[in-house]
């Protein structure tokens, strides 16, 4: 079997909502959503071959209309995670943009990407999503032009590409928020999953979970994850610097050469066997163990979520970078063309 991609209707929001099925023919079959570009579903085979769906959501368009604050697969702008104050300079002029998280600015305001209406298009086998997000929305200033490109390949991967260009000087910050769970969604918490992350620096955060601008090695800490570790490991001693964010929910510095497609990120679950490698071409890996998820939410199979029940890999800059000189710059400019990839690879594990 080969490669498709097909269209249904999916309800409506601000506008008629479509899902789009991209089918590798190999059994991995994504569903995403021109609401906020969400990735609604991802199916995926285990060691025996049956799939499973290993991405948090909803079975509904209203489930995500009713509940946007875990941000559910969603694609995020235009800053994922957090902007301190919600403020940020740029070239002399100071922005102030909404404050939606305690005293920051998160996921690019209270009506971020995630809860936009994108135009869809299949281009060479990939669902191309596009967005203009107009100057001044949310604060931000220029005009943004964002184009994501959903894709799936035969060997179990699913692709992000991203893409922005703006008519004014402005900050980007694009990632996709998806929650996985590998040995299926509603199956309950992800703390037996092993972890390694790929980076021998993470960035420490204050109170608000706003980076103090050090760079600190994860050696002798509770974020080292250079050999695979449990995730549940460490937060269930109760240490101290995740106790205040109820698990991770951390930035770690990516060792692989930023720009280039380099793994960040490798989870195992024991059970199911089943892999998941994350590679991406950006500096930063914000992992966050799904603290804030507390039982109230049912989930696409029907099943409440709690806390630590899904965790999220999102491939991005740091947190506050516009605040930050030492960071990697978001900053873009008119001619400049922001690009990303993220592809997430599934396989298994024998034992
Ligand atoms: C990111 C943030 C978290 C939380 C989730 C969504 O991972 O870092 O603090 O906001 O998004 O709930």
């Amino acid at each position: 079997m080969s490669a498709s991609i097909t269209r249904e209707d999916w309800g409506s929001a601000s506008g008629p909502v479509d899902r789009y099925l991209l089918d590798n023919g190999a059994g991995l079959r994504a569903a995403v959503l021109t609401h906020g570009g969400v990735l609604q579903s991802l199916e995926v085979p285990d060691r025996t071959g049956a799939t499973a769906n290993v991405v948090l959501g909803f079975d509904r368009l209203q489930g995500y209309l009713d509940n946007p604050g875990p941000y559910f697969g969603a694609l995020i702008g235009r800053y994922g995670n957090r902007i301190a104050q919600g403020r940020f300079e740029l070239d002399g002029t100071t922005y102030q943009l909404p404050i939606n998280n305690g005293p920051s600015s998160l996921h690019g305001g209270a009506s971020g990407f995630d809860q936009r209406l994108w135009s869809a298009t299949t281009v060479d086998e990939a669902l191309e999503l596009r967005l203009v997000s107009p100057d001044g929305d949310q604060g931000y200033p220029g005009a943004l032009s964002v184009t994501v490109r959903y894709s799936v390949t035969v060997d179990n991967a699913l692709r992000i590409d991203y893409e922005a260009t703006t008519d004014a000087p402005t900050v980007v910050n694009l990632t996709n928020h998806s929650y996985f769970n590998l040995a299926g969604e509603g199956s309950g918490d992800i703390y037996d999953h092993r972890l390694r992350i790929n980076a021998t620096h993470f960035t420490p955060v204050d109170a608000d979970l706003i980076p103090t601008g050090d760079f600190h090695p994860v050696a002798r800490t509770p974020m080292d994850f250079r050999e695979p570790v449990a995730v549940g490991e460490r937060i269930r001693t109760g240490d101290a610097q995740l106790a205040h964010a109820g698990g991770y929910d951390h930035n770690w510095m990516l060792d692989g050469p930023s720009g280039e497609l380099s793994p960040a990120a490798h989870v195992t679950e024991p059970t199911s066997g089943r892999t998941l490698t994350v590679s991406t071409t950006q500096p930063g890996l914000q992992f966050y163990s799904g603290n804030f998820l507390d039982g109230t939410i049912t989930g696409t199979s029907g099943r409440l979520y709690r806390q630590g029940d899904g965790l999220a890999l999102e491939t991005q800059h740091y947190p506050d970078s516009p605040n930050q000189p030492a960071f990697p710059s978001t900053v873009l400019r008119p001619g400049e063309t922001h690009r990303s990839t993220t592809v997430f690879q599934f396989g298994v594990s024998a034992t």
